[in-house]
Protein backbone atom coordinates (compact mmCIF):
# COMPACT_ATOMS: atom_id res chain seq x y z
CA UNK A 1 0.00 0.00 0.00
CA UNK A 2 1.11 3.77 -0.68
CA UNK A 3 2.11 5.96 1.72
CA UNK A 4 2.88 9.93 1.44
CA UNK A 5 5.77 10.79 3.89
CA UNK A 6 4.70 13.30 5.85
CA UNK A 7 5.54 17.09 4.64
CA UNK A 8 7.87 18.33 7.17
CA UNK A 9 10.09 14.87 6.65
CA UNK A 10 9.61 16.12 2.80
CA UNK A 11 10.96 19.32 3.47
CA UNK A 12 13.87 17.89 5.14
CA UNK A 13 15.56 17.68 1.72
CA UNK A 14 19.23 17.39 0.83
CA UNK A 15 18.68 20.31 -0.49
CA UNK A 16 18.88 23.17 2.09
CA UNK A 17 16.10 25.08 1.06
CA UNK A 18 17.52 28.26 2.97
CA UNK A 19 21.21 28.31 1.61
CA UNK A 20 20.24 28.21 -2.17
CA UNK A 21 17.61 30.60 -2.18
CA UNK A 22 19.86 33.50 -0.63
CA UNK A 23 22.45 32.60 -2.49
CA UNK A 24 20.20 33.35 -5.57
CA UNK A 25 18.73 36.80 -4.01
CA UNK A 26 21.92 38.39 -3.33
CA UNK A 27 23.35 36.92 -6.40
CA UNK A 28 20.86 38.47 -9.09
CA UNK A 29 20.97 41.57 -6.44
CA UNK A 30 24.62 42.36 -7.48
CA UNK A 31 24.26 40.92 -11.11
CA UNK A 32 21.10 42.21 -12.43
CA UNK A 33 22.58 45.78 -12.77
CA UNK A 34 25.70 44.66 -13.91
CA UNK A 35 23.92 42.41 -16.64
CA UNK A 36 21.53 45.38 -17.87
CA UNK A 37 25.11 48.10 -18.33
CA UNK A 38 26.66 45.92 -19.80
CA UNK A 39 24.15 44.50 -22.36
CA UNK A 40 24.02 48.60 -23.41
CA UNK A 41 27.10 48.68 -23.56
CA UNK A 42 27.20 46.02 -26.39
CA UNK A 43 24.54 48.22 -28.48
CA UNK A 44 26.38 50.67 -31.31
CA UNK A 45 26.74 53.25 -31.08
CA UNK A 46 26.85 54.72 -27.55
CA UNK A 47 27.29 51.06 -25.75
CA UNK A 48 30.84 51.62 -24.69
CA UNK A 49 32.36 48.29 -26.56
CA UNK A 50 30.14 49.05 -29.49
CA UNK A 51 31.13 52.47 -30.90
CA UNK A 52 31.77 50.80 -34.43
CA UNK A 53 28.49 49.35 -34.65
CA UNK A 54 25.60 51.68 -36.25
CA UNK A 55 23.00 52.51 -33.94
CA UNK A 56 20.63 49.81 -32.42
CA UNK A 57 23.19 47.52 -33.86
CA UNK A 58 24.01 44.57 -30.97
CA UNK A 59 27.44 42.99 -31.27
CA UNK A 60 27.64 39.41 -30.00
CA UNK A 61 30.50 40.33 -27.96
CA UNK A 62 33.52 42.45 -27.73
CA UNK A 63 35.81 39.93 -28.66
CA UNK A 64 37.32 40.58 -31.86
CA UNK A 65 40.07 37.28 -31.70
CA UNK A 66 39.98 33.60 -30.36
CA UNK A 67 37.31 34.07 -31.14
CA UNK A 68 35.74 37.43 -33.41
CA UNK A 69 32.23 38.02 -32.06
CA UNK A 70 32.46 41.38 -33.54
CA UNK A 71 29.29 41.14 -35.48
CA UNK A 72 25.93 41.04 -35.37
CA UNK A 73 23.35 38.08 -35.42
CA UNK A 74 19.84 38.19 -36.02
CA UNK A 75 19.33 35.93 -33.48
CA UNK A 76 21.63 37.11 -30.70
CA UNK A 77 20.32 40.82 -31.58
CA UNK A 78 15.96 39.57 -31.37
CA UNK A 79 16.59 37.65 -27.85
CA UNK A 80 17.94 40.89 -26.47
CA UNK A 81 15.80 43.47 -27.85
CA UNK A 82 13.22 41.01 -26.82
CA UNK A 83 14.19 41.08 -23.61
CA UNK A 84 14.74 45.09 -23.68
CA UNK A 85 11.10 45.03 -25.09
CA UNK A 86 9.60 43.28 -22.26
CA UNK A 87 11.45 45.37 -19.65
CA UNK A 88 9.68 48.83 -21.08
CA UNK A 89 6.67 47.42 -21.37
CA UNK A 90 6.49 46.07 -18.14
CA UNK A 91 7.56 49.55 -17.15
CA UNK A 92 10.88 48.69 -15.32
CA UNK A 93 12.70 51.07 -17.57
CA UNK A 94 11.20 54.32 -19.31
CA UNK A 95 14.68 55.01 -21.30
CA UNK A 96 14.71 52.37 -23.17
CA UNK A 97 12.47 53.47 -26.22
CA UNK A 98 14.67 55.36 -27.95
CA UNK A 99 17.28 52.01 -28.56
CA UNK A 100 14.09 50.24 -29.20
CA UNK A 101 13.34 52.75 -31.91
CA UNK A 102 17.33 52.19 -33.25
CA UNK A 103 16.90 48.57 -33.65
CA UNK A 104 14.02 48.84 -35.79
CA UNK A 105 15.22 51.41 -38.24
CA UNK A 106 18.52 49.34 -38.24
CA UNK A 107 16.26 46.24 -39.18
CA UNK A 108 14.49 47.32 -41.46
CA UNK A 109 17.89 48.42 -43.32
CA UNK A 110 19.50 44.77 -42.87
CA UNK A 111 16.54 43.15 -44.09
CA UNK A 112 17.19 44.47 -47.63
CA UNK A 113 21.29 44.02 -47.41
CA UNK A 114 21.68 41.82 -50.15
CA UNK A 115 24.09 38.85 -49.07
CA UNK A 116 25.52 35.26 -49.48
CA UNK A 117 21.58 33.61 -48.70
CA UNK A 118 19.77 36.00 -51.18
CA UNK A 119 17.88 39.27 -51.69
CA UNK A 120 15.14 40.12 -49.93
CA UNK A 121 13.03 38.50 -51.69
CA UNK A 122 15.01 35.27 -52.20
CA UNK A 123 15.59 34.05 -49.01
CA UNK A 124 18.38 36.67 -47.53
CA UNK A 125 16.67 37.18 -44.64
CA UNK A 126 17.34 33.93 -43.17
CA UNK A 127 21.56 35.62 -43.37
CA UNK A 128 22.41 34.71 -39.68
CA UNK A 129 25.19 37.52 -39.22
CA UNK A 130 26.48 40.48 -40.58
CA UNK A 131 29.43 43.20 -39.94
CA UNK A 132 28.37 45.42 -37.18
CA UNK A 133 28.46 48.23 -39.89
CA UNK A 134 25.43 46.95 -41.32
CA UNK A 135 27.39 45.53 -44.60
CA UNK A 136 26.83 42.01 -45.62
CA UNK A 137 28.97 39.45 -43.93
CA UNK A 138 30.69 37.60 -47.27
CA UNK A 139 32.66 35.06 -45.86
CA UNK A 140 31.91 31.02 -45.67
CA UNK A 141 29.56 30.47 -42.85
CA UNK A 142 26.67 27.83 -41.89
CA UNK A 143 23.91 29.66 -43.51
CA UNK A 144 20.82 29.83 -43.65
CA UNK A 145 19.94 30.11 -40.15
CA UNK A 146 15.66 30.47 -40.02
CA UNK A 147 15.32 31.27 -36.69
CA UNK A 148 16.35 34.73 -37.24
CA UNK A 149 13.44 35.93 -38.78
CA UNK A 150 11.00 34.46 -36.86
CA UNK A 151 12.49 35.66 -33.56
CA UNK A 152 12.90 39.11 -34.75
CA UNK A 153 9.16 38.84 -35.59
CA UNK A 154 8.35 38.13 -32.52
CA UNK A 155 10.19 40.90 -30.96
CA UNK A 156 8.68 43.44 -32.78
CA UNK A 157 5.06 41.88 -32.54
CA UNK A 158 5.45 42.17 -28.76
CA UNK A 159 6.30 45.86 -29.33
CA UNK A 160 3.68 46.62 -32.22
CA UNK A 161 1.10 45.19 -29.67
CA UNK A 162 2.03 47.66 -27.08
CA UNK A 163 1.77 50.28 -29.03
CA UNK A 164 -1.47 53.14 -28.44
CA UNK A 165 -0.92 54.84 -31.84
CA UNK A 166 -1.92 52.68 -34.72
CA UNK A 167 0.01 54.59 -37.57
CA UNK A 168 2.97 53.19 -34.92
CA UNK A 169 1.96 49.93 -35.96
CA UNK A 170 1.16 50.49 -39.50
CA UNK A 171 4.70 51.80 -40.17
CA UNK A 172 6.12 48.43 -38.37
CA UNK A 173 3.88 46.06 -40.49
CA UNK A 174 6.12 45.66 -43.88
CA UNK A 175 9.18 44.73 -41.70
CA UNK A 176 7.27 42.53 -39.15
CA UNK A 177 5.18 40.82 -42.78
CA UNK A 178 8.67 40.26 -44.17
CA UNK A 179 9.75 38.28 -41.79
CA UNK A 180 6.57 36.18 -41.55
CA UNK A 181 6.09 35.87 -45.34
CA UNK A 182 9.88 34.37 -44.95
CA UNK A 183 8.92 31.97 -42.22
CA UNK A 184 5.48 30.49 -43.65
CA UNK A 185 7.28 30.02 -47.37
CA UNK A 186 10.28 28.70 -45.69
CA UNK A 187 9.69 26.31 -42.52
CA UNK A 188 9.55 23.41 -43.86
CA UNK A 189 13.20 23.69 -45.44
CA UNK A 190 16.28 22.68 -43.91
CA UNK A 191 18.02 24.94 -41.95
CA UNK A 192 21.27 25.30 -39.55
CA UNK A 193 20.26 24.78 -36.14
CA UNK A 194 21.01 28.23 -33.36
CA UNK A 195 24.26 26.92 -32.40
CA UNK A 196 25.20 26.88 -36.20
CA UNK A 197 26.07 23.37 -36.55
CA UNK A 198 23.53 21.23 -37.88
CA UNK A 199 21.58 21.50 -41.03
CA UNK A 200 18.65 19.84 -41.00
CA UNK A 201 15.36 20.71 -39.07
CA UNK A 202 15.80 22.37 -35.32
CA UNK A 203 13.07 21.88 -32.59
CA UNK A 204 13.78 25.61 -31.47
CA UNK A 205 13.66 26.84 -35.07
CA UNK A 206 10.43 25.21 -35.61
CA UNK A 207 9.14 26.43 -32.33
CA UNK A 208 9.66 30.07 -32.63
CA UNK A 209 8.72 30.08 -36.26
CA UNK A 210 4.97 28.55 -34.88
CA UNK A 211 4.77 31.44 -32.18
CA UNK A 212 5.91 34.29 -34.68
CA UNK A 213 3.29 32.72 -37.08
CA UNK A 214 0.56 32.56 -34.55
CA UNK A 215 1.07 36.01 -32.81
CA UNK A 216 1.65 37.40 -36.70
CA UNK A 217 -1.56 35.94 -37.89
CA UNK A 218 -3.25 37.60 -34.77
CA UNK A 219 -2.05 40.92 -35.82
CA UNK A 220 -2.94 40.64 -39.63
CA UNK A 221 -6.91 39.95 -38.20
CA UNK A 222 -6.18 42.93 -36.33
CA UNK A 223 -4.66 45.16 -39.00
CA UNK A 224 -7.73 43.70 -41.85
CA UNK A 225 -4.72 42.52 -43.62
CA UNK A 226 -6.82 39.00 -43.89
CA UNK A 227 -5.30 37.06 -46.48
CA UNK A 228 -2.18 37.18 -44.68
CA UNK A 229 -4.10 36.28 -41.36
CA UNK A 230 -5.52 33.19 -43.46
CA UNK A 231 -1.75 32.01 -44.63
CA UNK A 232 -0.27 32.36 -41.11
CA UNK A 233 -2.93 30.75 -39.23
CA UNK A 234 -2.71 27.66 -41.72
CA UNK A 235 1.33 27.28 -41.88
CA UNK A 236 1.13 27.92 -37.77
CA UNK A 237 -0.92 24.91 -37.91
CA UNK A 238 1.16 23.22 -39.90
CA UNK A 239 4.28 23.95 -37.99
CA UNK A 240 2.53 23.06 -34.87
CA UNK A 241 1.43 19.65 -36.11
CA UNK A 242 5.62 19.36 -37.47
CA UNK A 243 6.81 20.77 -33.84
CA UNK A 244 5.23 17.04 -32.29
CA UNK A 245 7.42 14.86 -34.19
CA UNK A 246 10.72 15.72 -32.66
CA UNK A 247 9.46 13.94 -29.59
CA UNK A 248 11.56 11.19 -28.93
CA UNK A 249 8.93 8.63 -26.60
CA UNK A 250 12.71 8.00 -24.19
CA UNK A 251 10.97 10.76 -22.26
CA UNK A 252 12.77 13.93 -23.93
CA UNK A 253 13.12 16.39 -27.47
CA UNK A 254 14.95 15.51 -29.85
CA UNK A 255 16.74 18.76 -30.92
CA UNK A 256 17.70 18.45 -34.68
CA UNK A 257 16.52 15.91 -37.23
CA UNK A 258 19.84 15.42 -38.63
CA UNK A 259 23.51 15.73 -36.61
CA UNK A 260 23.94 11.94 -34.90
CA UNK A 261 23.71 13.07 -31.72
CA UNK A 262 21.45 12.04 -28.50
CA UNK A 263 19.63 14.93 -29.10
CA UNK A 264 19.31 16.28 -25.67
CA UNK A 265 20.00 19.75 -26.23
CA UNK A 266 19.93 23.22 -24.33
CA UNK A 267 17.61 23.76 -28.01
CA UNK A 268 14.76 23.02 -26.35
CA UNK A 269 14.95 24.45 -23.25
CA UNK A 270 15.61 27.47 -24.98
CA UNK A 271 12.58 26.46 -26.87
CA UNK A 272 10.23 26.39 -23.88
CA UNK A 273 11.31 29.30 -22.45
CA UNK A 274 10.97 31.69 -25.54
CA UNK A 275 7.92 29.93 -26.51
CA UNK A 276 6.23 30.62 -22.50
CA UNK A 277 2.52 31.82 -22.46
CA UNK A 278 1.00 31.65 -19.18
CA UNK A 279 -2.27 31.76 -20.57
CA UNK A 280 -1.86 28.12 -21.93
CA UNK A 281 -0.69 26.45 -18.44
CA UNK A 282 1.18 23.31 -18.29
CA UNK A 283 0.03 22.69 -22.32
CA UNK A 284 2.14 19.65 -23.62
CA UNK A 285 1.33 20.41 -27.36
CA UNK A 286 3.12 23.98 -27.05
CA UNK A 287 6.00 22.18 -24.80
CA UNK A 288 5.07 25.28 -21.64
CA UNK A 289 7.77 25.30 -19.09
CA UNK A 290 5.47 23.19 -16.67
CA UNK A 291 4.44 20.63 -19.11
CA UNK A 292 5.30 17.38 -18.16
CA UNK A 293 7.04 16.28 -21.75
CA UNK A 294 8.98 19.70 -20.63
CA UNK A 295 9.78 18.65 -17.11
CA UNK A 296 10.89 15.30 -17.89
CA UNK A 297 13.19 16.59 -21.12
CA UNK A 298 14.90 19.32 -18.60
CA UNK A 299 15.84 15.92 -16.07
CA UNK A 300 17.26 14.21 -19.49
CA UNK A 301 19.47 17.07 -20.61
CA UNK A 302 20.81 18.43 -17.00
CA UNK A 303 21.80 14.35 -16.22
CA UNK A 304 23.53 14.51 -19.58
CA UNK A 305 25.98 16.83 -17.79
CA UNK A 306 27.31 14.34 -15.36
CA UNK A 307 30.25 14.40 -17.78
CA UNK A 308 31.85 17.45 -16.88
CA UNK A 309 34.34 17.55 -14.15
CA UNK A 310 33.04 20.74 -12.26
CA UNK A 311 29.83 18.38 -11.47
CA UNK A 312 31.70 15.75 -9.75
CA UNK A 313 30.46 15.14 -6.06
CA UNK A 314 27.01 17.44 -6.85
CA UNK A 315 23.94 15.12 -5.64
CA UNK A 316 21.85 15.02 -8.57
CA UNK A 317 19.24 16.45 -7.36
CA UNK A 318 21.27 19.84 -7.08
CA UNK A 319 22.08 22.17 -9.95
CA UNK A 320 24.76 21.24 -12.60
CA UNK A 321 26.43 23.37 -14.90
CA UNK A 322 24.69 22.78 -18.25
CA UNK A 323 25.93 23.55 -21.68
CA UNK A 324 24.91 22.84 -25.26
CA UNK A 325 24.82 19.23 -25.53
CA UNK A 326 27.29 17.06 -23.82
CA UNK A 327 29.25 16.35 -27.50
CA UNK A 328 29.97 19.64 -27.69
CA UNK A 329 33.83 19.99 -28.45
CA UNK A 330 33.71 24.49 -29.76
CA UNK A 331 36.53 25.49 -27.07
CA UNK A 332 36.37 21.82 -25.52
CA UNK A 333 33.16 21.34 -25.23
CA UNK A 334 31.83 23.81 -21.63
CA UNK A 335 29.07 25.08 -19.91
CA UNK A 336 27.37 28.04 -20.89
CA UNK A 337 25.81 30.73 -18.74
CA UNK A 338 22.96 31.42 -20.88
CA UNK A 339 22.19 27.61 -21.22
CA UNK A 340 22.37 27.18 -16.74
CA UNK A 341 20.46 30.35 -16.25
CA UNK A 342 17.80 28.92 -18.77
CA UNK A 343 16.97 25.53 -16.66
CA UNK A 344 16.60 27.96 -13.45
CA UNK A 345 14.25 30.07 -16.09
CA UNK A 346 11.93 26.94 -16.97
CA UNK A 347 11.33 26.26 -13.77
CA UNK A 348 10.79 29.83 -12.85
CA UNK A 349 8.28 29.98 -15.69
CA UNK A 350 6.60 26.45 -14.18
CA UNK A 351 7.04 28.14 -10.76
CA UNK A 352 4.37 31.41 -12.20
CA UNK A 353 1.81 28.85 -13.36
CA UNK A 354 1.30 26.55 -10.86
CA UNK A 355 0.90 29.75 -8.64
CA UNK A 356 -1.34 31.08 -10.99
CA UNK A 357 -3.51 28.20 -11.64
CA UNK A 358 -3.45 27.43 -7.81
CA UNK A 359 -2.81 23.49 -9.27
CA UNK A 360 0.82 21.14 -10.01
CA UNK A 361 0.05 17.52 -11.87
CA UNK A 362 2.59 14.79 -11.18
CA UNK A 363 1.67 13.04 -14.28
CA UNK A 364 3.33 9.41 -14.89
CA UNK A 365 5.46 11.84 -17.40
CA UNK A 366 6.80 14.44 -15.10
CA UNK A 367 6.72 11.93 -12.25
CA UNK A 368 10.51 10.89 -12.65
CA UNK A 369 11.42 14.91 -12.77
CA UNK A 370 9.81 15.52 -9.22
CA UNK A 371 10.39 11.98 -7.74
CA UNK A 372 14.47 13.17 -8.05
CA UNK A 373 13.47 16.27 -5.86
CA UNK A 374 11.40 14.55 -3.42
CA UNK A 375 11.52 11.21 -2.24
CA UNK A 376 7.80 9.75 -1.88
CA UNK A 377 6.13 12.10 -4.61
CA UNK A 378 3.20 10.55 -6.05
CA UNK A 379 1.17 10.76 -9.48
CA UNK A 380 -1.28 13.13 -9.04
CA UNK A 381 -2.94 16.70 -8.72
CA UNK A 382 -2.17 18.70 -6.13
CA UNK A 383 -3.45 22.01 -5.20
CA UNK A 384 -2.44 25.31 -3.52
CA UNK A 385 -2.80 24.89 0.15
CA UNK A 386 -2.04 21.15 0.30
CA UNK A 387 1.35 20.34 2.07
CA UNK A 388 2.64 18.33 -1.26
CA UNK A 389 2.10 21.61 -3.06
CA UNK A 390 3.91 23.60 -1.11
CA UNK A 391 6.43 20.85 -0.74
CA UNK A 392 6.66 20.38 -4.60
CA UNK A 393 6.74 23.88 -5.23
CA UNK A 394 9.65 24.90 -2.23
CA UNK A 395 11.96 21.77 -3.84
CA UNK A 396 11.58 22.98 -7.57
CA UNK A 397 12.05 26.60 -6.61
CA UNK A 398 15.17 25.33 -4.62
CA UNK A 399 16.44 23.51 -7.51
CA UNK A 400 16.24 26.00 -9.79
CA UNK A 401 18.23 28.30 -7.76
CA UNK A 402 20.45 25.86 -7.24
CA UNK A 403 21.57 26.20 -10.68
CA UNK A 404 21.42 30.22 -10.39
CA UNK A 405 23.93 28.98 -7.62
CA UNK A 406 26.25 27.43 -10.12
CA UNK A 407 26.09 30.16 -12.16
CA UNK A 408 27.38 32.89 -8.89
CA UNK A 409 30.05 30.41 -8.40
CA UNK A 410 31.59 30.82 -11.80
CA UNK A 411 30.99 34.66 -12.09
CA UNK A 412 33.99 36.69 -11.60
CA UNK A 413 34.16 39.54 -9.22
CA UNK A 414 33.27 42.08 -11.74
CA UNK A 415 30.23 40.74 -12.74
CA UNK A 416 31.32 39.70 -16.33
CA UNK A 417 29.40 37.10 -18.46
CA UNK A 418 31.41 35.03 -21.35
CA UNK A 419 29.83 32.98 -23.09
CA UNK A 420 31.38 29.79 -21.37
CA UNK A 421 33.04 28.75 -18.26
CA UNK A 422 35.56 25.41 -18.60
CA UNK A 423 34.00 21.95 -17.46
CA UNK A 424 37.18 21.55 -15.50
CA UNK A 425 37.68 24.69 -12.94
CA UNK A 426 35.00 26.93 -14.05
CA UNK A 427 37.14 29.68 -15.49
CA UNK A 428 35.70 32.20 -18.07
CA UNK A 429 36.06 31.13 -21.53
CA UNK A 430 35.12 31.78 -25.11
CA UNK A 431 33.94 34.99 -25.74
CA UNK A 432 34.09 37.83 -23.32
CA UNK A 433 31.00 40.01 -21.72
CA UNK A 434 28.50 37.68 -24.12
CA UNK A 435 25.70 39.92 -24.91
CA UNK A 436 23.20 37.11 -24.89
CA UNK A 437 24.48 35.89 -21.56
CA UNK A 438 23.34 38.99 -19.76
CA UNK A 439 20.13 39.20 -21.29
CA UNK A 440 19.74 35.38 -20.08
CA UNK A 441 20.51 36.96 -16.94
CA UNK A 442 18.00 39.36 -16.51
CA UNK A 443 15.00 37.14 -17.96
CA UNK A 444 15.81 34.08 -15.55
CA UNK A 445 15.90 37.12 -12.77
CA UNK A 446 12.28 38.61 -14.12
CA UNK A 447 11.20 34.81 -14.28
CA UNK A 448 12.12 34.67 -10.70
CA UNK A 449 10.28 37.59 -9.71
CA UNK A 450 7.21 36.35 -11.15
CA UNK A 451 6.92 38.56 -14.26
CA UNK A 452 4.36 37.19 -16.87
CA UNK A 453 5.57 37.79 -20.41
CA UNK A 454 2.12 39.20 -22.69
CA UNK A 455 0.53 36.14 -23.77
CA UNK A 456 0.95 34.84 -27.86
CA UNK A 457 -1.86 33.31 -28.34
CA UNK A 458 -0.73 29.90 -27.08
CA UNK A 459 -3.70 28.77 -25.04
CA UNK A 460 -6.23 26.06 -26.01
CA UNK A 461 -4.40 24.72 -29.50
CA UNK A 462 -5.11 21.91 -31.15
CA UNK A 463 -2.59 19.49 -33.28
CA UNK A 464 -4.41 19.00 -36.59
CA UNK A 465 -5.03 15.10 -36.98
CA UNK A 466 -3.15 15.17 -40.86
CA UNK A 467 0.04 17.06 -40.85
CA UNK A 468 1.03 18.81 -43.85
CA UNK A 469 4.64 19.08 -44.13
CA UNK A 470 5.24 21.20 -46.94
CA UNK A 471 2.40 23.30 -48.43
CA UNK A 472 4.49 23.74 -51.94
CA UNK A 473 5.06 20.17 -52.16
CA UNK A 474 2.05 18.36 -50.47
CA UNK A 475 3.43 15.42 -48.43
CA UNK A 476 1.25 14.90 -45.58
CA UNK A 477 1.98 12.48 -42.57
CA UNK A 478 0.29 11.66 -39.74
CA UNK A 479 1.94 12.41 -35.47
CA UNK A 480 -0.32 9.57 -34.38
CA UNK A 481 0.54 6.63 -36.98
CA UNK A 482 2.76 4.17 -36.30
CA UNK A 483 4.91 4.09 -38.90
CA UNK A 484 6.84 7.44 -39.47
CA UNK A 485 8.21 8.69 -42.52
CA UNK A 486 11.95 8.29 -43.13
CA UNK A 487 13.35 11.48 -42.10
CA UNK A 488 12.33 10.99 -38.39
CA UNK A 489 13.14 7.31 -38.37
CA UNK A 490 16.77 8.08 -39.63
CA UNK A 491 16.81 10.32 -36.63
CA UNK A 492 16.48 7.24 -34.26
CA UNK A 493 18.63 5.46 -35.67
CA UNK A 494 21.20 8.42 -35.77
CA UNK A 495 20.52 9.14 -32.17
CA UNK A 496 22.70 5.62 -31.57
CA UNK A 497 20.61 2.69 -29.44
CA UNK A 498 23.41 1.82 -27.20
CA UNK A 499 23.27 5.40 -25.58
CA UNK A 500 19.07 5.12 -25.66
CA UNK A 501 19.67 2.09 -23.49
CA UNK A 502 21.63 3.57 -20.69
CA UNK A 503 19.69 6.63 -20.78
CA UNK A 504 16.00 4.24 -20.89
CA UNK A 505 17.94 2.58 -17.38
CA UNK A 506 19.43 5.31 -16.00
CA UNK A 507 15.18 6.91 -15.91
CA UNK A 508 14.02 3.18 -14.74
CA UNK A 509 16.20 3.16 -11.83
CA UNK A 510 14.79 6.20 -10.57
CA UNK A 511 11.10 5.52 -11.32
CA UNK A 512 11.91 2.09 -9.82
CA UNK A 513 13.88 3.61 -6.57
CA UNK A 514 11.51 5.85 -6.11
CA UNK A 515 8.32 3.49 -6.14
CA UNK A 516 10.37 1.37 -3.76
CA UNK A 517 10.97 3.99 -1.40
CA UNK A 518 7.40 5.01 -1.14
C1 LIG B 1 31.38 26.45 -34.10
C2 LIG B 1 30.47 26.67 -32.96
O1 LIG B 1 30.03 25.50 -32.39
C3 LIG B 1 29.34 27.51 -33.37
O2 LIG B 1 28.36 27.62 -32.42
C4 LIG B 1 29.89 28.83 -33.76
O3 LIG B 1 28.88 29.72 -34.02
C5 LIG B 1 30.79 28.65 -34.95
N1 LIG B 1 31.80 27.66 -34.70
C6 LIG B 1 31.42 29.93 -35.36
O4 LIG B 1 32.21 30.46 -34.34
C1 LIG C 1 27.76 30.88 -31.23
C2 LIG C 1 26.43 30.35 -30.86
O1 LIG C 1 26.41 28.96 -31.10
C3 LIG C 1 25.34 31.03 -31.63
O2 LIG C 1 24.08 30.58 -31.18
C4 LIG C 1 25.41 32.52 -31.47
O3 LIG C 1 24.45 33.13 -32.28
C5 LIG C 1 26.79 33.03 -31.81
N1 LIG C 1 27.81 32.30 -31.12
C6 LIG C 1 26.94 34.52 -31.47
O4 LIG C 1 26.73 34.71 -30.10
Amino acid sequence: MRWSLPAFLLSLSPLGVLGQSSTADAYFAFESPIAKANLLANIGSDGANAHNAKPGIVIASPSTTDPNYMYTWTRDSALVFHTIIDQYIAGQDDTLSPLIDNYIAAQRVLQQVSNPSGTVSTGGLGEPKFNVDMTAFTGSWGRPQRDGPALRATALITWANSLKNASQVNDLWPIIKLDLDYVASTWNETTFDLWEEVSSSSFFTTAVQHRALRQGAALATALGQTSSALTYTTEADNTLCFLQSYWNPLGYMTANTGGGRSGKDANTILASIHTFDAAAGCDTVTFQPCSDRALLNLFFYVQSFDIYALNTGIPSNQGYATGRYAEDVYYSGNPWYLTTLAVAEQLYDALIVWNITGSLDVTPVSFPFFAHLVWGTRVGTYSAGSSTFAVLTAAVKTYADSFVGVVAKYTPADGSLAEQFTRTDGTPTSARDLTWSYAALLTANDARGGRVPPSWGAAGLEVPAVCVRASAVSTTFNVNATTVPGEYLHRWVASGAAELVVEYCAFAFVCVVSYLVE
